[in-house]
């Protein structure tokens, strides 16, 4: 059984899917592990680090890749990668597949068996294993962070013989994984802090932090969650109701996080221009859902936006991966927990048991086609 974890620098991902303490444990599962030249130095793991774990060097993508079984990556692979990795051999990553029906479709002509970590189901099995939590928990850390980074202002209130500081106030947008994280990291910062959802079950969890809940809380509110623990597409009287309370609460705000995501859907615009335009000079807004389209109408992906106002939209993507070991560190771990279902311990052997709910729900290809409902009849033109 031989795994094979490739370097993902070349396409401007500094994350690395796994690490010396992975590495380890797989030889533990009696697998051999072949890694690719300088794939965790932007992680700050160096090649000697993955040696001293026992894991093998290669030069190249091809090499890594030869007779391998298991292929680890941070993100899909690519066309040509793809066309390295030996049919039948698994592999496992976060692949994007929504919007990517070719590129999954390519992975299934590829003869690969493909799975994609984001599909990960929520139950608690699998919590271990769940990279978008993972990642998320990261970012919105990340976030205030980077927002204290740009804010001109000290965030705590500090009380000096040259007179008080008043705190600063963050509003968080969207109180998922990375909003919740957010607030924790917000109020340790010595913030004041207010958040809003149109999901009632964040409420509770605001306040639990120490933060003061804002929204809209009328019927549809109420039922805004659904089954899965997401939320809905709001109507559109709830979205002009909820701008009326967000348009006056952000023109005090010095910070706000908006991290305002639907599954399949493109983000949420919850913050208009008249909004920014309201907001005072050296306000700071940090947009994690850039890549969805953006929480704020005027977030731009991968820059920073002054506005004329002095209002600083940041839209940094791939936040997880600016605190970049920490999150290798994480995603390795969950890569691996996944990764040990799908090995048989006695013959030391993939044996990928087709009928559990895990692979039912992450494996995209295999046998050379599209095998995931939600992805086979587009990559198939239906
Ligand atoms: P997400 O990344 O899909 O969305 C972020 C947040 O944006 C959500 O809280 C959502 O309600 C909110 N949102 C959407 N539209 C909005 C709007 N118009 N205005 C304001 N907020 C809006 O969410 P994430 O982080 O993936 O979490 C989703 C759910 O999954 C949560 O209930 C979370 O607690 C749950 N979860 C469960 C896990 C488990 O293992 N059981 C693990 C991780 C999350």
């Amino acid at each position: 059984m031989h795994i094979a974890v490739l370097n993902e620098s070349s396409a401007g991902e500094p994350r690395v899917s796994a690490t010396p303490e992975t590495v380890k444990k797989f030889i533990a599962l009696g697998a051999t592990v072949t890694v690719q030249k300088g794939a965790g130095l932007l992680s700050g793991i160096l090649d000697a680090d993955f040696v001293a774990a026992g894991a093998a060097i290669a030069k190249s993508a091809k090499d890594t890749l030869f007779r391998a079984g298991i292929v680890l990556k941070v993100r899909r692979p690519t066309g040509s990668e793809l066309s390295q990795i030996p049919a039948g051999a698994a592999v496992v990553a976060t692949m994007d597949p929504y919007g990517n029906e070719e590129a999954v479709d390519a992975m299934g002509m590829a003869k690969l068996v493909c799975f994609a970590m984001e599909l990960m189901p929520r139950i608690t099995r699998a919590q271990v294993m769940d990279v978008l939590s993972s990642q998320a928990n990261l970012a919105g850390y990340r976030a205030v962070v980077d927002g204290a980074a740009e804010y001109g202002r000290a965030l705590p209130m500090m009380m000096t013989a040259a007179g008080t500081v008043p705190a600063a106030r963050i509003f968080v947008m969207g109180v998922g994984v990375a909003g919740l994280q957010a607030i924790a990291t917000a109020r340790r910062l010595g913030a004041i802090v207010t958040a809003t959802d149109v999901r009632p079950a964040t409420k509770e969890q605001v306040e639990s932090l120490g933060a003061k809940f804002l929204a809209v809380e009328d019927e549809e509110f109420k039922q805004a969650q659904t089954a899965g623990g997401y939320a809905k597409e709001m109507s559109k009287e709830y979205k002009a109701k909820q701008a009326d309370l967000v348009a006056s609460h952000i023109a005090k705000q010095d910070i706000v996080i908006t991290t305002a995501l639907i599954p399949g859907r493109p983000a949420p615009k919850l913050i208009s221009k008249p909004m920014v335009e309201s907001m005072r000079p050296g306000s700071v807004i940090i947009d994690l859902a850039v890549e969805r389209g953006g929480n704020c109408e005027l977030a731009q992906p991968g820059t920073t936006v002054t506005t004329a106002n002095d209002v600083k939209i940041v839209g940094n993507l791939n936040v997880a991966g600016r605190l970049a070991a920490t999150a290798s560190s994480l995603y390795a771990r969950n890569l691996f927990a996944f990764v040990e279902t799908l090995i048989d311990k006695e013959r030391k052997a993939l044996a990928i048991n087709w009928d559990d709910e895990l692979v039912k729900a992450t494996c995209l290809t295999r046998d050379g086609a599209v095998v995931h409902p939600n992805f086979q009849q587009k990559a198939q033109g239906l």
